[in-house]
């Protein structure tokens, strides 16, 4: 493996340290930003006459066509360091002496932090869109379920009743603060640390505004030892990204069990599930679990990059090169969670019927039951009380508080009167719940309309 840095040694170093030390393997998907990176860079030598005018001219073409071949899969990445060697050596194999020249007033610390912040603001605008996709399916399908009725849940018990659109309206809310911190953590790292050194800047009169601007960052970071070992946005993408996880596998977990032949409220496409080899009658939500399950790794990956950095002494140690492998997995994982994610919860087929028959049980119109005696003048704890006593009765007799008659009510309280059934229906007690942030259809209205503002106030269309 040929190295950028033999001279002060005088033997090869040990395959094994070579195997250990490289991090071509995984850093070679980052060879576009390191060559972005070197034109900037050779673009500025050029203009401040560090590097002549032809030898800029010839390093700009020879990673122009550095790039296009591996583009095109005409040369290969293998048998170098790191990519930021691996481009410099093949530089200078293709345009000789000019190649030697670009690394001037400039260190492989400055390109790893360079084109790891210029590789997370692409990955950044993929996941930014694909948040605001799913936003945007979950109006639309919400839309269509405003009044589809069904138990909501606390302890995973039967409480009081929603709607399917009000439950993916609770998704649609964690998931925008999910893009807003996606946004801030953006802003925050928006800032250029090419022109940094090693550590401690350079002689050269470089002029890295220029280069900032040439790379499209906000500004130029405004300390050299920080800028080689800020790897803080990493962290903070990766905490964005273990919240918006939980939040999906929240709501995997909930689609695991309506699924279940238990729950039936929720069928998934054929495209997004999956057999048994043994059982010819499974139908598996096993996206759903790997989503679940994926969210456990990409805590894990977080909990590395924090370890990895805690007890680092400035500037730049090599413990540093760990930050790649779990910094990509925490964004593949979660960018391919999240297209996966999106079409299987477009296509999946709600049984409104099931939802309803299970919102007539479980006596969740129990509260609105109290509510009514109360507003006929009876405290609030007392009528909770005789509702308590009802509903009792109702278990031993099987019965629903619906199906009581007249009679069987005013046992319990004279303040019952015919208006009781609609008071205590379903589409009563929906309609009712109309407080702010309620699950009442036109409330549920409003909470999607805001929703569909903050998509067109973040550009999506
Ligand atoms: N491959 C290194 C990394 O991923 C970057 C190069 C800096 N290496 C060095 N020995 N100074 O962090």
């Amino acid at each position: 493996m040929s190295k950028l840095w033999t001279g002060r040694f005088s033997k090869e170093t040990d395959a094994l340290l070579d195997q250990l030390n490289a991090s071509l393997p995984f850093d070679k998907r980052l060879y576009r930003q390191d060559i972005q990176g070197s034109m900037a860079h050779s673009k500025m030598l050029g203009k401040q006459g560090i590097i002549s005018f032809e030898d800029q001219a010839s390093i700009q073409s020879g990673l122009e066509s550095i790039l296009k071949d591996i583009e095109s899969g005409m040369l290969v990445i293998c048998n170098a360091e790191d990519i930021h060697s691996f481009v410099e050596q093949e530089l200078t194999k293709r345009i000789g002496d000019a190649g030697k020249r670009l690394h001037t007033a400039r260190s492989r610390n400055d390109q790893v932090a360079l084109d790891l912040k210029l590789f997370t603001k692409e990955q950044v605008t993929i996941l930014s869109d694909l948040i605001l996709s799913m936003l945007q399916a979950f109006c639309t399908k919400s839309k269509e379920h405003l009044t589809t009725v069904m138990p909501g849940y606390t302890h995973l018990q039967r409480a009081q009743p929603v709607t399917v659109a009000h439950v993916w309206m609770a998704y649609a809310n964690m998931l925008k603060r999910d893009h807003k911190r996606l946004m801030n953590a953006l802003e925050l790292m928006d800032e250029m640390p090419l022109g940094s050194g090693a550590l401690a800047g350079t002689t050269y009169p470089i002029d890295r505004d220029y280069t900032c601007a040439l790379l499209g960052f906000r500004c130029p970071t405004d300390n050299s030892m920080d800028g080689v070992s800020d790897r803080d946005y990493c962290m903070e993408i990766g905490n964005v990204c273990s919240i918006l996880m939980m939040h999906l596998s929240r709501m995997c977990e909930e689609m695991i069990l309506w699924c279940s032949g238990e729950f039936g409220f929720m069928e998934l496409d054929d495209a997004f599930s999956t057999g048994s080899s043994i059982m010819p009658q499974k139908k598996n939500p096993d996206v759903c679990e790997l989503i679940r399950g994926k969210t456990g790794r990409v805590y894990g990956d977080l909990m590395t990059l924090l370890t990895m950095q805690k007890g680092l002494s400035l500037a730049y140690n090599k413990d540093m090169q760990e930050d790649k492998e779990a910094f990509f997995d925490i964004l593949d994982t979660t960018i391919h969670s999240m297209q996966v994610m999106i079409p299987m919860f477009e296509t999946a087929v709600i049984h409104k019927e099931k939802m309803h028959q299970a919102a007539l049980g479980g006596f969740i119109n129990a509260t609105d039951c109290a509510d009514y005696l109360t507003k006929k003048g009876m405290p609030f704890r007392d009528a909770y009380k005789c509702v308590g006593q009802l509903v009792a009765y109702c278990i031993e007799n099987k019965k629903a508080l619906n199906d009581l008659t007249l009679t069987e009510f005013q046992k319990y309280s004279a303040l019952f009167s015919e208006d009781v059934y609609t008071a205590i229906d379903l589409q009563t007690c929906l309609a009712q719940r109309k407080s702010l942030g309620g699950p009442a259809p036109e409330e549920v209205s409003r909470q999607i309309k805001k929703i569909e503002e903050f998509l067109s106030e973040s550009g999506f269309h």
